[in-house]
């Protein structure tokens, strides 16, 4: 049997997969430690919001229609993002499993999801909860690489001013990291994803998402 860093044997040496689903409002830390969660685990870390960014980033057909989206904070609609989701779940280091962050924000995309994977379900669901005002408060002091790494101006500064750490590429703020854009954020995740948590409920967990990032990250790994 090949040692597979953090996956599971099942019975009949059948290797395990590990799926997990982050919820939570806008700036909760679900792709901060999701990061985390997925390196300590060796499964891949899935956000569709990396995915869509990726995307206008490149300016593919499909950024060019979604970038005013995603600057107002809308969502973008379920056909589109959901046509993402077969390649990158069949990518290799998806194989061991993997923590989805962002996805499914909807009761239709859910539904998908559960056609895609089929009679192994999701794992776990972990909902971080955070209060508005410190939601607000990361939001505007978030800075990200286009790679995806993610840093507070604050309370989780690179160690030079403006450069990422792992990749050395600048830092910027995302044009929808504006206070105004993220009150809409936040309607539209209590309107359309936090009623994810009752179609989960048999497998979700709440966790406690204010204190230091390795406490959450002890709190989530107790319960993954
Ligand atoms: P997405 O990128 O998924 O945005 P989001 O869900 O709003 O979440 P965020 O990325 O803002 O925050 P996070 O919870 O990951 O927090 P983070 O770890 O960065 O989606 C963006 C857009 O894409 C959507 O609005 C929509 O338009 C579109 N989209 C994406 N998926 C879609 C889908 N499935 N369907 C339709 N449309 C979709 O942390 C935030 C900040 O806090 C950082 O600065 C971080 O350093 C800091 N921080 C983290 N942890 C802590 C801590 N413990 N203490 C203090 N600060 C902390």
């Amino acid at each position: 049997m090949v040692p597979v860093y953090g996956a599971r044997w099942g019975t009949r040496g059948r290797l395990l997969s590990r799926k997990f689903l982050f919820l939570g409002p806008p700036a909760a830390g679900k792709g901060t430690q999701a990061a985390l969660i997925a390196s300590e685990l060796g499964i891949a870390h899935i956000s569709t919001g990396d995915m869509l960014r990726d995307q206008v980033a490149r300016r593919t057909e499909l950024g060019r229609t979604i970038e005013t989206m995603l600057a107002a904070g809308e969502l973008v609609p379920d056909d589109l993002v959901v046509s993402l989701l077969p390649d990158r779940l069949a990518r290799e280091d998806a194989v061991p499993g993997f923590v989805l962050d962002g996805f499914p924000r909807t009761q239709s995309q859910a539904v998908s999801l559960e056609t895609l994977l089929g009679e192994d379900g999701l794992d776990r669901v972990v909902a971080l909860v955070v209060p508005e005002e410190e939601i607000v408060r990361r939001i505007t002091g978030r800075r990200s690489c286009a790679e995806g790494h993610v840093y507070h101006v604050s309370g989780l500064p690179p160690k030079v001013a403006g450069v990422c750490d792992i990749d050395g590429l600048s830092l910027f703020q995302r044009s929808d990291d504006t206070e105004d854009v993220v009150r809409n954020r936040l309607a539209v995740y209590l309107a359309s994803t936090a009623p994810l948590m009752e179609r989960y409920s048999a497998i979700l967990v709440k966790v406690d998402g204010i204190g230091s990032v390795e406490d959450i990250k002890a709190r989530i790994l107790a319960v993954v």
